[in-house]
């Protein structure tokens, strides 16, 4: 998988930019995040490897294919990347799921870590570690990390929006890790919020400010 995969679907962009209006409601917007999430864990599981097997159909037998087994964890950072996981969670309900808690230091812009646990093996999983916004890439790359030091080898970010400078960071820290989006945006604020962007991604799906 390349380095950096944007969804350009049509229906992937029309529901982004209804969640980018600010006058979107929560319950719409939560609403769009879930349907955007499947569209994107359609791409992001693109290469899962299959296997044929025999089955009979109403008219006769047939080898057909299915998932070949391959151990998926989807991996939630907190918050709002659980906005991201239940709708993935619908299209593979057998996926074991993790969290991990990073909050930003509005200080200093720095991940803290506050909850971290994983399904076992990490090591023998695909692992999807989701977020919505890949904004100055510190805490994704902090969570890929913790990831890896659990025992992920073969992870995959996936994020609705993503900043040119999130994305050099994770290159710079995980150039391993591919990274699918919805879209790219301008740059980042002098707050670290992603602009045009959406706002806080928490907020906007769990009605907080
Ligand atoms: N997190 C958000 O929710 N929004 C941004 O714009 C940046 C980080």
């Amino acid at each position: 998988m390349d380095h950096l995969t944007v969804v350009t679907h049509p229906l992937v962009q029309h529901k982004l930019t209804l969640m980018r209006e600010k006058d979107t409601p929560t319950a719409v917007f939560r609403q769009l995040l879930r349907e955007i999430s499947q569209l994107l864990a359609y791409e992001v599981t693109r290469e899962l490897p299959m296997e044929m097997k025999r089955i009979e159909t109403p008219l006769q037998a047939m080898d057909a294919p299915v998932l070949a087994g391959r151990k998926l964890a989807l991996v939630s950072i907190l918050r709002a990347g659980n906005g991201l996981l239940d709708g993935i969670l619908e299209l593979v309900p057998s996926a074991r799921v993790g969290f991990v808690g990073l909050y930003r230091d509005e200080a200093t812009l720095q991940p803290v870590q506050y909850y971290f646990k994983v399904p076992e093996m990490l090591g023998e999983r695909l692992v999807i570690a989701v977020d919505p916004m890949l904004a100055t890439g510190n805490s994704s790359a902090a969570a890929i990390d913790l990831l890896k030091e659990a025992g992920a080898t073969d992870i995959r970010f996936l994020c609705l929006l993503a900043a040119p400078e999130g994305i050099a960071r994770m290159k710079a820290a995980h150039p391993d890790v591919p990274i699918v989006t919805a879209a790219v945006d301008e740059k980042l604020n002098e707050k670290g919020y992603i602009v045009p962007g959406l706002g806080d991604a928490g907020d906007r799906m769990f009605g907080t400010k």
